[in-house]
């Protein structure tokens, strides 16, 4: 087995004090919202590139990055995708979901109609990678797959979320739909299913509050 090689660390140095970047970027981040309400403003597939980019450097167990990131623009595929992620969703309200799980969708106001997925000029189909695909991988083991693939997916909303772009994080459950639709092979599965573009003008979100600090954050037991 050959030495691992290193290089020089180099550091990502910000323009202000640790606690005004943070601070900055906490504020900017809080203006994140999942967006139901999507214009069909085109967005270059330059942004979207982008935004993957920033995803792919997210840190993966063993480096594995066991993620790919479908973005599709295409119109008719994005009707094929809509009609049957709102096959799944009729199935949800009306047969699998049970009274806790409606009620608790009651506050975000959706039901089974999902025209941002036509709408939206890009959607980014994100799937988990069961096996290490990549040329010259050490093996095909892949490790932490759910963690890697979410704090990848967590660096997209933000990425797009800092170029002024809208998103939703939607989970049409089961997502086997996407795989066939998309021709995906079988040792890559359904994710997440993130429309991407700009908000309609007349866009509203739930009126929702987060936590606050002190009960996200404990410090020494
Ligand atoms: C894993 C995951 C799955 C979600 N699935 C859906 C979904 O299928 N449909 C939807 O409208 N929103 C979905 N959401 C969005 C949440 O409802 C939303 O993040 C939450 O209500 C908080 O709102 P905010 O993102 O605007 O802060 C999902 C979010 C996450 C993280």
């Amino acid at each position: 087995m050959s030495e691992p090689a290193f290089v020089p660390y180099r550091p990502y140095v910000p323009d202000a004090s640790a606690e005004e970047a943070s601070r900055r970027f906490y504020e900017v981040m809080a203006k994140r919202r999942s967006v139901r309400m999507i214009c069909d403003r085109p967005v270059e597939r330059e942004v979207i590139e982008n935004i993957i980019r920033a995803a792919g450097t997210a840190p993966s167990g063993a480096h594995k990055q066991p993620w790919r990131f479908v973005a599709v623009q295409d119109p008719a595929l994005k009707r094929q995708i809509r009609e049957a992620a709102e096959a799944e969703e009729r199935e949800l309200y009306y047969r699998r979901a049970d009274e806790a799980w409606l009620r608790d969708l009651r506050v975000l106001g959706t039901d089974e109609h999902k025209p941002f997925l036509e709408t939206a000029p890009w959607l980014i189909a994100v799937f988990k990678l069961t096996m290490d695909d990549h040329p010259g991988a050490g093996s095909t083991q892949v490790y932490y797959i759910n963690e890697s693939v979410g704090i990848a997916v967590g660096l997209l909303l933000a990425a797009a979320h800092h170029a002024g772009l809208v998103t939703l994080t939607h989970t049409p459950s089961p997502m086997k739909f996407l795989a066939r639709l998309l021709g995906r092979p079988e040792y890559e599965r359904p994710y997440l299913l993130i429309p991407v573009g700009y908000p309609a003008d007349d866009c509203r979100v739930p009126d929702l509050e987060r936590k606050p600090l002190d009960e996200i954050m404990v410090v020494d037991r």
